[in-house]
């Protein structure tokens, strides 16, 4: 398994592994944007919206590669404004069902920080479903507690749930 940096051009090319991430994570209930029923459309514009981002430089999007499959994918957001550009958002740690529990939601977390250094960015926020298994990944890495949103977001089929916002200082 590898960890690369896509560029648009690759976020295209692997369109359709991205979106099955992003369909498969919902269908298994993640707080992660969308509910269901979830149309093709939806997610596509989802993905090309991703990739614009990526190409003008505000987003990273980093992916888990095995065997030319992408098993999992996170984006960190460079915050563009002014007064924070120390400041880095991390959205949509996804991995493949069929390839949890081996390490890879970590060793993507792990490639967000040591992209987070190399874009200067001390200081990375993400929420999260509370006592799902991102939250459990988070406070591995060191991640803190920031605090508990009640009825934050609804899951894919319409029940209230809450969510804990984070953080972590980078070095
Ligand atoms: C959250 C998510 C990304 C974690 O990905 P993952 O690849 O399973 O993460 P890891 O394998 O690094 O860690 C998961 C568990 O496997 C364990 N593990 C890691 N490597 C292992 C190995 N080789 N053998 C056995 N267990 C292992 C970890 O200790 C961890 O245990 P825990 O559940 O008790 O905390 C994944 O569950 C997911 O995509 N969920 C849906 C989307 C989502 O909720 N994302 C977070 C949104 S912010």
């Amino acid at each position: 398994m590898r960890i690369e940096i896509f560029d648009d051009a690759d976020a295209s090319m692997h369109f359709d592994a991205l979106s099955e991430l992003l369909v498969d994570a919902v269908h298994k209930g993640a707080l992660v944007g969308h509910v269901l029923p979830l149309d093709p459309q939806t997610v596509g514009r989802y993905w090309r919206d991703v990739a614009s981002s990526v190409a003008v430089g505000e987003r990273l999007l980093i992916c888990a590669i095995d065997h030319d499959q992408v098993l999992g994918t996170v984006q960190l957001y460079l915050s563009p404004e002014a007064n924070a550009p120390h400041r880095a958002e991390v959205y949509k740690l996804l991995v493949h069902s069929s390839h949890r529990d081996q390490g890879i939601g970590e060793a993507l977390m792990l490639e967000v920080e040591q992209q987070a250094r190399n874009h200067k960015r001390s200081l990375l926020l993400l929420d999260t479903a509370q006592d799902g298994a991102g939250e459990r990944l988070y406070r591995r890495l060191g991640w803190q507690e920031i605090g508990v949103v009640p009825h934050h977001f609804v899951d894919p089929w319409g029940k209230p749930m809450a969510s804990v916002y984070m953080m972590r200082f980078i070095d």
